[in-house]
């Protein structure tokens, strides 16, 4: 694939471009028959996302890791856990992905290691050793507990005490997560050299994990208590316990992300930040430099209650405050799956493909995670197949990640095509026949069918002229229908609970409806097979249902 390597201001890059999908490595494809999906399962699913019409797919830890995390605790950052396949696996991977016109994005991990990490190995082996200062130790405090209040994303304190060497090191994560001293010049030029390796083997860009706590305060302060840590919280109640001015979002990151940028650019690669951050606001911190990373996620849309008011919110917060480079996602293999949030059932789905509508015309770029085109709600994961760490940690029930990592379903049958086990690493967890990629090809209503005709129109529209490039222009607020105009476009989505008429202002096409199958007429233009001819307005919208009209 021939690489872009300039772009003039203002011009839409490639990522502005296209939709992502975000693949969960270990329950995608299993070449092996081992029940833990593979680089050599996922090359022979590739034609499945070309042909649903996404342009870059990101693809969660591979690395050779303990599995502490599943792959979030590396031990190290330039090979392939065998779990997973090998480095020639991996070049397969990449090497079809660029036959069938797909970027390759790559997760890393550059706020921590594993624990298992030759680099902390060497680090705790005593106070003087060279790598004691690639990781964050410090003196017990007075009383000999943890040398600050900083809890972990998992609950618990954010510090471990080291018998040997009588110090606590610090980690945002698990223990056997330590965290990278990112104030020590000697972790850039490593990681200078692990982005250089896999830029090399011709990765297309970056997803880059923590990003909001990379850099930390330098005098490891503690965060402002906003009410005392009592038992019984869970990791969120405990993390939302502080004010956390010192522990994420410090200006440091930004001299990180633009020695990075630098290093990307020849390469026309991109840097997508994770930037759990819930405000707008702390989004800008990371994106408006636009010298560092080129987009940023925004996963308020995963926590928002579905309501007209929280779905506006949502969508334009981001896009007032940075303008682009939003990464839109509902979904992903860390929070519960979006149709299941939005209340479950054909409505679920339709609202979760009606948000998705709203993504594709908004500036950046939508991700969608694997699944989200079947319209998939969470697995169910009985207690005892439990397997997420954080399920454990703080001791309260229900917390953990498994239900929306259960495996994909491909086909009918033992192992719905993901593996020739028929009990992989978590069960599928009440899937049907009906949640497979093979059935719901074969209809046209189905959600899969849905969705890729939504993203050959968003293909469409992002190629039509000036589209890339036009502002948002958001429309008043008609009851629960909330649209914008982009240049010749209008988009609109009925976030309320009954159906609403939609007006879109003038006679104009629709290009995609999110419950009618439309067809190509000769003229070039698309027409909804029920009712033929250009609409007239006004367009009544279902309860969650969203349209994109051409409107010139
Ligand atoms: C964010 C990742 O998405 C999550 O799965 C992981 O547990 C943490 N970062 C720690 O790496």
């Amino acid at each position: 694939m021939a690489r872009e390597t300039q772009n003039q201001p203002g011009e839409a890059r490639w990522w502005d471009r296209s939709v992502g999908y975000q693949i969960y490595l270990r329950s995608f494809a299993d070449s092996d028959g081992d029940g833990v999906g593979d680089f050599a399962g996922l090359t022979q699913r590739l034609d499945h996302l070309a042909w649903l019409g996404v342009d870059m797919v990101w693809v969660t830890p591979f690395y050779p890791s303990p599995m502490a995390d599943f792959g979030y605790d590396i031990s190290d950052y330039v090979d392939v856990d065998p779990l997973f396949g090998t480095l020639a696996d991996a070049d397969a991977m990449i090497e079809r992905a660029h036959e069938l016109g797909l970027r390759v994005v790559f997760d890393i991990v550059p706020n921590h290691s594993s624990d298992q990490h030759q680099w902390f190995v060497e680090a705790r082996r005593s106070r003087d050793d060279p790598k004691r200062d690639w990781f964050i130790w410090r003196d017990p405090a007075p009383d000999g507990g943890p040398p600050n209040n900083w809890v972990t994303h998992f609950g618990g304190p954010a510090w471990t005490f080291d018998e040997l060497t009588g110090q606590y090191y610090l980690h945002l994560f698990l223990p056997e997560q330590p965290d990278l001293n990112w104030a020590n010049p000697a972790i850039g030029d490593a990681w200078d050299e692990i982005i250089q390796f896999w830029l090399d083997r011709g990765v297309d860009g970056f997803r880059i994990d923590v990003t909001q706590g990379m850099a930390k305060d330098a005098d490891l302060r503690s965060n402002p208590e906003l009410r005392p840590l009592h038992d019984g919280m869970d990791r969120h109640e405990q993390w939302e316990s502080f004010e956390h001015r010192y522990d994420i979002v410090q200006p440091e990151s930004l001299d990180i992300f633009r020695r990075w940028n630098r290093l990307v650019e020849p390469a026309g690669a991109f840097l997508i930040g994770e930037t759990y951050v819930l405000d707008a606001a702390a989004l800008h911190h990371f994106l408006t430099p636009r010298d560092g990373i080129h987009a940023g996620f925004w996963f308020q849309p995963m926590h928002i209650e579905w309501s007209p008011d929280q779905v506006l919110a949502t969508l334009r917060d981001p896009v007032d405050a940075v303008g682009g480079g939003i990464g839109w996602c509902m979904s992903s293999h860390d929070d519960p799956r979006a149709p299941g949030r939005f209340g479950g059932g054909e409505l679920g789905v339709l609202r979760a493909l009606g948000l998705f509508t709203m993504f594709c015309g908004l500036p950046g770029t939508p991700f969608l995670y694997m699944g989200d085109e079947l319209g998939l709600v969470d697995g169910v994961v009985p207690l005892d197949r439990r397997a997420d760490p954080v399920s454990f940690r703080t001791g309260v029930e229900a917390d953990g990640r498994d239900g929306c990592r259960t495996p994909m379903t491909w086909e009918p049958g033992p192992g719905f095509g993901f593996s020739t086990m028929e009990d992989p690493w978590l069960p599928f967890g009440g899937r049907t026949d009906a949640d497979t990629v093979a059935v719901q090809a074969t209809d046209p209503m189905s959600p899969l069918s849905r969705w890729r005709r939504l993203l050959s129109a968003r293909r469409r529209v992002i190629d039509a002229p000036g589209f890339a490039e036009a502002a948002v222009q958001w429309r008043e607020r008609r009851g629960p229908i909330i649209s914008f105009r982009r240049g010749d476009f209008v988009f609109a989505l009925n976030a309320g609970d009954a159906a609403a008429p939609f007006n879109p202002g003038a006679p104009c096409t629709p290009w995609f409806k999110s419950t009618e199958v439309f067809e190509r007429g000769a003229d070039g233009v698309d027409r909804p097979l029920k009712e033929p001819g250009a609409i007239d307005p006004p367009i009544v919208l279902a309860a969650g249902e969203a349209i994109i009209v051409h409107s010139p």
